[in-house]
């Protein structure tokens, strides 16, 4: 089974409106909800994409239950662990006249040390076993960075194999132990080796020196595609130039479609064809991390994988 694990969720609120404007009433035209985190748009992308996951992280409150049954009836099976503090709510205003866009971001609960021993135990004692692990998204406050790196050991003991999708500190701790792979973007890989990278190839040996710590790196590059870098070799999945409408949560799709591509045993070339495709169809639709099956199909015939080196 593929677990998702997002420690720090968010139901997202989305107001849309016809104009703002200061000290007046503003009538909100429609409202959407949405049960945002970046492990929980993994397993909801693996969902749209015919394949099974199960959700851990984070839930409480009012909004934590929301979002338990939103995920339900979108078809995503979760086992949260829950905690006393509220999980936080995000407000994005839509402006329909000019198409503006005003995101507010809660900072998110804070977890116990006795909440985090309960999600520890049930991820040690998880039914069915863990085959494919996949960490993402941000550490809450009152827990530590460390987290990643005991929850990436604990998994690889059960025999899974982890991909782990953060940045900053605990991306740099939970590579300590040596998940199976990475997928930062440009941006986040920068960060990591602590160098401004440009060019491809300085982005092809930053990646390099990251194989003593993981089997796969994958970087996501945008619309110029996804690099797969192992022992064995380096490669680029061009997906077709296409009119991206939204490309939040691209990143997300792109690791759902990997991970069921590890689960099937492909190799990394179509590893890397399946997610840079998945990414590119999730930047057609409206929804953050939301991929039109067809598109995806669509997408994977015209994507190609160039071998580098
Ligand atoms: N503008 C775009 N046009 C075409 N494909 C895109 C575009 N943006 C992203 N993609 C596809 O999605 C994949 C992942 O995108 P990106 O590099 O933006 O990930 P990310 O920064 O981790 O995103 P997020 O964390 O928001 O999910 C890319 O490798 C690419 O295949
Ligand atoms: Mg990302």
């Amino acid at each position: 089974m593929i677990y998702t694990i997002t420690l720090n969720p968010a139901l997202d609120r989305t107001f849309y409106v016809n104009e703002i404007k200061p000290l007046e009433s503003i009538k909100v035209i429609r409202e959407e909800r949405y049960a945002g985190g970046k492990g929980i748009d993994v397993s909801r992308v693996i969902e749209q994409l015919g394949g099974e996951s199960i959700a851990l992280g984070f839930l409480g409150g009012y909004a934590g239950k929301e979002m338990e049954g939103r995920l339900l009836n979108e078809g995503v099976v979760s086992n949260f662990t829950r905690i006393r503090a509220e999980t936080r709510t995000n407000i994005i205003v839509h402006v329909l006249d000019n198409g503006e866009e005003f995101r507010f971001n809660c900072s998110g609960p804070d977890v116990s040390p006795a909440e985090i021993s309960d999600l520890i135990n049930l991820c040690k004692n998880l039914r069915p076993k863990p085959d494919w692990t996949v960490i993402s998204g941000s550490v809450p406050s009152g827990v530590d960075a460390v987290i990643y790196e005991q929850l990436v050991l604990i998994f690889e003991s059960m025999g899974a194999k982890v991909i782990l999708d953060t940045y900053g500190e605990p991306l740099k701790k939970g590579l300590l132990a040596t998940p199976f792979m990475i997928k930062p973007n440009k941006k986040e890989l920068s960060n990591l080796v602590e160098k401004e990278l440009e060019t491809i190839d300085e982005v092809i040996s930053a990646a390099r020196s990251l194989l003593k710590y993981v089997q796969i790196v994958t970087v996501s590059l945008g619309a110029n595609g996804l690099l797969g870098v192992n022992a064995d070799g380096v490669w680029l999945a061009k997906p077709p130039q296409v009119k991206a409408i939204n490309t939040v949560g691209a990143g997300d799709s792109a690791v759902a479609a990997m991970v069921i591509a590890l689960q099937n045993n492909l190799p990394i070339e179509e590893v890397i064809r399946q997610g840079a495709s998945a990414g590119t169809a999730s930047t057609l639709t409206k929804g953050t991390a939301t991929v039109n099956r067809e598109d995806f199909k669509n997408i994977l015939k015209q994507t190609e994988v160039q071998k580098l080196s």
